[in-house]
């Protein structure tokens, strides 16, 4: 029996003691970088010439660590190691398997500031977000831990009287873990965890930009006692081992959360059947957004102008949650500009391995550059109000930057930007509100800011967005409570953090004996 999920709770970082004691995990992460980092090929470690190197985003000259590139050589010792611990694994007790998720939990939540530091150095994240990150990965492994309990039970049937029927779920075989830099240990975790607790072995691929976190959750989930060969660790070039990967006849299923266009081609490539392949491969693929937060005349102002900030520029806007466009009702689109520009200013930004400020630096040179030529594009596309200004000289720091009078068109209201961008553009009435936010090929997240009932309403079934929040922002989403995943082509909505998560990497099993 264990108890009911209940989510990690957040640190306060008003308070003095929570401030010194990540400063302290801070120094002890600082202590331990630049150091090399092995693959992890049926627990055994191999180190390779060719690396990987890890900066920080906000000091580049700071290398958090070299990681070893695995070849496509490795991969296919991957998949020999997987093959053979998958005969062993699927027959390990559910309770078992789910005992080393929690204690994986627990061993987490001891060193909580230390992952959190090493989230602040490797993907830049200020100390509230890299908290949060560190947080969702306890509670995926809290959670799918508990969720594989109640399906080791199957489901009930009806039986004849000279029959016995039953319903049981069984795992599928190896599969590849292919997640983003963005929650460099929630998003690995979860994404890594939910098959390996469904009883199938995995080969993660980290993402090239944040594989020291990973490796240190890995490091975790075998202290905890996850049997060698069922989590085997393959960091490397994306292009080369990317293909490789999905393509192989081996691969029973393949966890993507990135971008649309890697997402795309990873479900185009995983239909083709392989030679040799006996089965037909499973993709779940979150990817991107374009998400909306949409102000009504009946809004609470001050509340519509903090939930677009914060879901704009937490993070530097680098959520597939974020609020990249604010549809504003032309009665109070105005105040509601002026309200986000007086809340912007107020926004500290610097170094968060030196101190607590709200926004860190973007997460790499693609990420800075991407983002500078959307504001170029923006320049063109409406009025620039607030920001704009970029730097990287020493970091790749960008400063929140506000654009107004946008067309829904307009490329920056269409195409994910993933940085600290948001874009206003008015509408009419409420049904021009709706229709301005479904005007996109994305379906991840959006809020409604409204106080009037009928029009949340109408929100709730014609609002095309798999997670959509009324009167709060578009981000934070938290397992158990709010599980995740988008429409359109934000993905496959596989739902992160919610109930039927874990039958991604099941497949149902009838037996029915006759007597
Ligand atoms: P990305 O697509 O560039 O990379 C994601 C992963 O795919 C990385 O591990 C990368 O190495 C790998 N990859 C790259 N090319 C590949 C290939 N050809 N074959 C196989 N794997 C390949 O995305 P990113 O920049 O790491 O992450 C940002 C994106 O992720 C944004 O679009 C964001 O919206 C999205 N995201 C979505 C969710 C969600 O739940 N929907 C959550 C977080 C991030
Ligand atoms: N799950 C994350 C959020 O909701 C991306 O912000």
């Amino acid at each position: 029996m264990v108890l009911s999920f209940k989510h990690e709770p957040f640190t306060d970082f008003k308070n003095e003691t929570n401030q010194e004691e990540f400063k302290l995990a801070l120094k002890k992460v600082e202590g331990e970088l630049g150091k090399d980092y092995p693959l992890i090929i049926n627990g055994e470690k191999i180190y390779t010439e060719d690396q990987l190197v890890s900066v920080n985003p906000a000091n580049k000259k700071q290398v958090i660590g070299r990681v070893a590139k695995a070849t496509k050589v490795h991969v296919d010792q991957a998949y020999e190691a997987t093959l053979e611990a998958f005969n062993s694994w699927r027959k390990i007790s559910f309770q078992a398997r789910a005992d080393i998720l929690f204690k994986a939990a627990a061993i987490v939540r001891r060193r909580k500031h230390e992952f959190s530091a090493w989230l602040v150095y490797e993907a830049g994240k200020p100390w509230d977000q890299a908290d949060g990150d560190t947080a969702e990965g306890i509670d995926f492994l809290e959670y799918y831990g508990r969720q594989i309990l109640e399906l080791s039970q199957g489901k009930a049937l009806n039986s004849r009287e000279n029959e016995h029927n039953s319903y049981f779920y069984k795992p599928m075989g190896p599969g590849v873990v292919i997640p983003p830099w963005n929650f460099a240990f929630a998003i690995v975790c979860g994404t890594t965890v939910a098959p390996i607790v469904a009883g199938n072995p995995v080969l993660l691929k980290p993402s090239e930009y944040t594989p020291v976190i990973a490796y240190k959750m890995v490091e975790v989930l075998e202290e905890a006692g996850l049997p060698k060969g069922v989590l085997n660790f393959i960091p490397g070039d994306p292009v080369e081992l990317g293909d490789y990967l999905v393509d192989h006849k081996e691969t029973r299923f393949i966890n993507f959360t990135g971008s649309r266009q890697t997402g795309t081609r990873i479900y185009e490539r995983a239909a083709k059947v392989q030679e040799g392949q006996q089965h037909l491969k499973r993709v779940i693929a979150e990817m991107g957004g374009k998400d909306t937060i949409i102000v009504d005349n009946s809004a609470d102002l001050n509340l519509a102008a903090d939930a677009i900030v914060h879901s704009a520029f937490g993070f530097s806007g680098q959520k597939c949650s974020a609020c990249s466009r604010a549809v504003v009702h032309k009665d109070v689109y105005d105040e509601v500009l002026e309200k986000v520009i007086a809340k912007t200013e107020g926004l500290t930004i610097g170094n968060p391995t030196e101190n607590n400020f709200y926004m860190g630096a973007v997460a790499n040179k693609k990420q800075f550059e991407k983002i500078r030529t959307y504001i170029e594009i923006g320049k063109k596309e409406g009025k620039l109000i607030f920001g704009g200004q970029s730097d990287d000289s020493i970091g790749y720091f960008v400063k929140p930057t506000i654009f107004k009078d946008v067309e829904p068109d307009a490329r920056i209201m269409q195409e994910e930007i993933f940085g600290p961008v948001v874009a206003f553009t008015k509408g009419e009435d409420f049904d021009d509100l709706i229709d301005i936010a479904n005007n996109t090929d994305y379906g991840l997240t959006g809020a409604v800011i409204s106080n009037n009932r009928e029009h949340l309403e109408r929100a709730r079934y014609d609002f095309h967005v798999g997670n959509l929040y009324f009167n709060r922002g578009c981000t934070a989403a938290i397992v158990g409570y709010q599980p995740f995943g988008g429409f359109k082509m934000s993905g496959t909505d596989s739902k992160a953090g919610g109930p039927d998560y874990l039958l991604h990497f099941l497949e149902a099993k009838v037996v029915s004996e006759t007597y």
